[in-house]
């Protein structure tokens, strides 16, 4: 995976890449959260039968073959010319769901036709007659979830951007503001910054679709969450994109595990590069993952095959360290699979 970063920072020209690899303010969240999983340590299990590992598991009722969803990002073709398609066919081969972002290059309809389970991530417009184009859009194109995205009221402040002033080309429309030639921040200025609360049941209502509540880091939150009707939430920091100084969202990971306390599915995403990020985010009770750069890069360098490639290198590494830690199935993980390093 890592080669896939640096093959896509030789190939992006320095403002895509800036804008795909950047943080917000000193990046110290977006280094934290990689970094973070090495304050985590695994604690394997021995004699165990591991003859037969398996990364299958199920999401929001949905079956998925790997416990890794891939992440809204946007403006993929910025990344590759086939941009969410090439995506969906990845996360399709790769048996998961892929979620797409309302800042997408591509159309919901487009990448239903890549057959693959998805999840549409929405951005609520200021404009609440666009919004309800957009979801309706979503569910006739066989979306199954919605993806609230509550970390983002107003964009962070992105230093890397601000230097190059990378701007989406404007021969890339972005089909839900109708052109392309914008900026992430004057796209995010056409996003209501006042969503509170009430609106969670207020869109699972005019979605008729399950929401899952993404950007979650406390237990009050969680909380909050749970009573307002999410079915599920993602433990996020944007990739610390957002809030810099927030925590890395590994270490934010107990906290709200133990406040939703089972009621719904706990998603993690930030900082997933390797197989075994994966399983010490399973044993501390996320059900999936979500892979946001990693993905990403693959897309970068060799399109729909890159993508499935480092989808593929997290399985093959998801399962040898299911192998090592004895225990061969991701539903099986446990607190007792992991420790603060010492
Ligand atoms: C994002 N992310 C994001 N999230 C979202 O809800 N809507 C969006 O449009 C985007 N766009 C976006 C663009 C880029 C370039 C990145 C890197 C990220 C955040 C994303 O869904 C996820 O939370 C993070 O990417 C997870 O961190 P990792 O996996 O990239 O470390
Ligand atoms: C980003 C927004 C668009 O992180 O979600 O760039």
């Amino acid at each position: 995976m890592w080669d896939y970063e640096a093959a896509a920072a030789e190939r992006l020209e320095p403002g895509a890449y800036g804008y795909y690899a950047g943080g917000a303010g000193d990046e110290r969240t977006l280094r934290d959260n990689v970094e973070a999983f090495t304050r985590w340590q695994l604690r394997p299990r021995v004699l165990v039968d591991v003859g037969a590992p398996s990364t299958a598991t199920t999401v929001l009722g949905h079956d998925v073959s790997l416990p890794v969803l891939v992440a809204p990002v946007a403006y993929q073709r910025v990344a590759h010319p086939d941009g969410e398609v090439a995506m969906g066919r990845a996360a399709a081969a790769a048996g998961t769901v892929m979620c797409l972002s309302t800042l997408a290059t591509s159309s919901p309809e487009e990448v239903a036709a890549t057959g693959v389970q998805r999840w549409f991530q929405l951005y609520v417009f200021r404009d609440l007659g666009v919004t309800r184009e957009m979801v309706d859009r979503a569910r006739e194109a066989g979306f199954t979830a919605l993806v609230l995205t509550v970390d983002t009221p107003v964009l962070g402040r992105r230093e890397r951007d601000v230097r190059t002033g990378f701007t989406v080309p404007p021969d890339l429309p972005v089909p839900s503001l109708g052109r392309g030639g914008v900026t992430p921040h004057e796209a995010l200025q056409l996003m209501s910054p006042s969503l509170s609360w009430k609106d969670v049941q207020a869109f699972a209502d005019m979605a008729r679709l399950p929401v899952v509540v993404k950007g979650v880091v406390t237990a009050e939150d969680a909380h909050l969450a749970c009573e307002h009707g999410a079915a599920a939430l993602v433990v996020s920091n944007h990739g610390g994109r957002q809030l810099d100084g927030v925590s890395a969202t590994i270490d934010a990971l107990p906290e709200v595990v133990g406040a939703v306390g089972g009621r719904v599915d706990v998603l993690l995403d930030g900082g997933i590069r390797r197989g075994t990020d994966v399983v010490k985010a399973l044993a501390l009770g996320a059900r999936a993952v979500l892979a946001g750069r990693a993905p990403l890069w693959g897309l970068v360098v060799d399109g729909e095959m890159g993508a499935r490639h480092v989808l593929e290198l997290l399985r093959a590494e998801i399962e040898l360290a299911l192998q090592l830690v004895g225990c061969p199935r991701v539903d099986e993980l446990s607190p007792a699979h992991v420790q603060q390093r010492r």
